[in-house]
């Protein structure tokens, strides 16, 4: 167990630990390993660089000692049921969440939401600060954390400091609702370097320097005045420090998909699934985390109104639905809930037969070998966010299609449409325009299916996570010297 003065030289922040506590029916507690994207990226990176993650462990209340999981420090920072409450369910997921998602659900502004997430980041910064050592290298990760850069440098001007932001950052007619709008841009623009998934959203975010801040940009670079004599001097003969502002599009630990798609008892529970649906001539899959901004009720209207208007059958075709449960006691996800299971439940009604369900509806996560197995039992994916910041569920369904099979149908709202152009690309709103791209997607020849998924493995499978960070952490080299972390081996 690290001794709690113990320092390191690359430190990352995010609201959630990579870890798991999971009780065991004898009520014992342990933690799991929680194998996400943004893990397995930094986890080499850690181990090359003594690395440690500072962050929340997931349940109101629970304080317990830094300790050594697979390699990386794990540092808590422990969170009250009324921070959890105010500032994670709150202003997080029910203020920051919608409005940066093209408010497709209204934000709700609360002060002490606000006070709440202010003291909470303060939290997180002192926890960094107190155990980074000295010229060390510190990576803050998403809208939950947005004012720890600048309260970092206060503390700690020595580190150099990141930030990316995994969701959309939107444009300045939406978010200059936020009532502290200013402070938000000043707590980003104390990183050296502020990575965003699409340019679209950096753009975003300069327009908004500009207009609300009144700071000079000359892209990518904004030109944040400080009092530092030893700062260089702008044109507009200011003192500045350059803050780089761009995107980094992040992507998915690609091989570690691929080689899971390759094993015999995967491709087997692939068939498995297959049948146990009835042998349909089409499945098509939608995995989701439930949330209002991935458009789950338009792809289940639009495959209502297909089996209602006769050009598709239960026998033709069958939506498998996973919905994994996110944020339950957030209001807003409370009655999207209810309206999906409303909608499922009368597409089964009116549609299914004895032998065939219309939309085989799952509110679980499940582990990555079931994912990888449902990837491969689908023909077609089908992803209709109508904002997201990225979308990792499309890229690892195209990793994972190692045959050049399988036809992506790809909201353009998503981050992902940006780089993934051979997809069958969407506007989630316009349901005509969706029914007519199913259908087509249920009849491409195989030829172009090939054609399509060839072209979209390549882009994935040579951009992937580990490159991702590889590059921003090269960036934030660039803007500020000296700052020295060994890439992943
Ligand atoms: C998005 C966010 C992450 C967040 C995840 C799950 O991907 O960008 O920061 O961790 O959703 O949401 P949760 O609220 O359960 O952490």
């Amino acid at each position: 167990m690290p001794d709690s003065s113990e320092r390191y030289g690359f430190v990352v922040v995010s609201n959630r630990l990579p870890v798991d506590r999971v009780i065991a029916e004898d009520g014992s507690a342990s933690w799991q390993h929680s194998p996400g994207g943004l893990v397995t990226a930094l986890e080499p990176v850690m181990q090359a660089n003594d690395g440690a993650w500072v962050g929340w462990a997931g349940q109101p209340d629970l304080e317990f000692e830094p300790f050594v999981d697979q390699g990386i420090s794990i540092v808590p920072v422990p969170l009250s049921a009324e921070e959890v409450q105010r500032y994670y369910e709150g202003f997080s997921n029910d203020t920051l969440w919608p409005l940066y998602h093209d408010v497709i659900a209204a934000p709700t502004y609360h002060r002490v939401w606000w006070e709440a997430y202010v003291q909470v980041n303060q939290r997180f910064a002192d926890r960094a600060a107190e155990i980074t050592e000295e010229g060390g290298t510190i990576w803050v990760q998403d809208y939950q954390l947005q004012l720890v850069p600048k309260m970092l440098r206060e503390i700690r001007p020595d580190v150099t400091i990141g930030f990316f932001n995994h969701i959309p950052f939107p444009p300045l007619g939406i978010f200059s609702q936020l009532p502290w709008r200013k402070q938000i841009l000043e707590g980003l623009l104390g990183a050296d370097v502020i990575g965003f998934q699409r340019a679209d959203d950096a753009s975003n975010f300069s327009r908004a320097v500009r207009h609300l801040l009144g700071h000079a940009t000359t892209r990518p670079y904004i030109e944040v005045p400080v009092d530092d004599e030893s700062a260089p001097v702008s044109r507009r003969g200011k003192k500045v420090r350059r803050v780089l502002a761009k995107h980094f599009p992040i992507s998915i630990d690609a091989a570690s998909y691929e080689e899971l798609a390759a094993r015999p008892d995967i491709q087997a529970r692939a068939r498995e699934i297959r049948e146990g649906l009835g042998n349909p001539k089409t499945v098509m899959l939608g995995v989701d985390r439930l949330d209002y901004t991935k458009g789950i009720r338009h792809r289940m209207k639009a495959f209502g109104e297909l089996l209602a208007d006769g050009r598709l059958s239960v026998e033709d075709a069958t939506l498998v639905q996973v919905a994994s449960p996110s944020r339950e006691r957030v209001e807003t996800y409370k009655l999207l809930r209810d309206e999906i299971e409303l909608t499922v439940g009368r597409v089964n009604g009116d549609y299914a037969t004895m032998s065939h369900t219309a939309i085989s509806y799952h509110h679980h996560g499940y582990p990555r070998e079931e994912m990888v197995a449902l990837y491969l039992a689908a023909d077609i994916m089908l992803v209709t966010a109508l904002r997201d910041g990225m979308n990792l569920v499309a890229k690892e369904y195209v990793a994972v299609r190692r045959d050049n099979d399988g036809v992506l149908v790809l909201s353009e709202f998503a981050g992902a449409a940006d780089e993934l152009k051979s997809a069958m690309l969407i506007n989630p709103h316009d349901i005509g325009g969706m029914k007519n791209t199913i259908m087509r997607a249920i009849e491409m020849p195989k030829r172009d299916r090939t054609t399509r998924m060839r072209a979209l493995r390549r882009r994935v499978l040579d951009n992937d996570v580990a490159k991702w960070s590889a590059s921003f952490l090269q960036a934030l080299e660039n803007v500020r010297p000296g700052q020295q972390i060994t890439p992943a081996p």
